[in-house]
């Protein structure tokens, strides 16, 4: 039951209070991919949501939606791009700045990884702000991509990311 696999993989992300700064309750996700069923779960529920998409992309936010990105893409038959921080990819690149807290930071993705009119879905471990999501999905916008969906494992509801995403579809396992 769809219950049940969200249940375990509930259970198996650990929670660790006071990282990286005092006062955040940083969700760690590196306990789950310890156990193989709730990993499992986790890429079964991506791949039954987005296998009949018509998806040709699915770009994944460094560092870990380079974890969960591949295994969907393999499994839907679609390519995988990474979106990485920046002065990482050694080719030609378009960037997206965005803004944080205080300061900004940007992501990166090679040109030429994908073509106009593809169909993409944008995956990270986890929506804060929702600025991260915002600038992949400018990104692949910005080469004529049409993003499909975005999906995480972990939504933090508190931080308002989804109202960051406006009318961009939002799909998450845990909340
Ligand atoms: C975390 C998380 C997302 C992003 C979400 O990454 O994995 O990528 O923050 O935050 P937002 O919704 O407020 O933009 P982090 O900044 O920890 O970088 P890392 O994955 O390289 O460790």
């Amino acid at each position: 039951r769809e219950d049940d696999r969200i249940s375990r993989i509930t259970s198996a992300i650990r929670v660790i209070p006071d990282f990286p700064k005092p006062g955040i309750l940083f969700q760690d996700i590196t306990t789950l991919l310890l156990d193989p069923v709730a990993f499992k779960d986790t890429i079964d529920l991506f791949v039954e949501r987005y296998k009949d998409k018509d998806i040709s992309v699915v770009a994944g936010v460094e560092a870990r939606g380079f974890i969960f990105g591949p295994p969907i893409a393999l499994a839907i038959g679609a390519k995988f791009v990474p979106m990485r921080k920046p002065n990482k990819l050694p080719g030609a690149v378009i960037s997206q700045e965005y803004s944080l807290e205080y300061g900004t930071d940007k992501i990166e993705m090679h040109v030429g990884a994908v073509q106009e009119g593809e169909r993409a879905l944008v995956i990270d471990d986890l929506i804060a702000t929702g600025g991260t999501l915002c600038a992949a999905i400018s990104l692949l916008e910005r080469v004529g991509v049409n993003v499909v969906e975005c999906a995480c494992v972990i939504e933090l509801p508190d931080l308002k990311g989804r109202e960051r995403l406006g009318d961009k579809p939002l799909f998450v396992l845990v909340s």
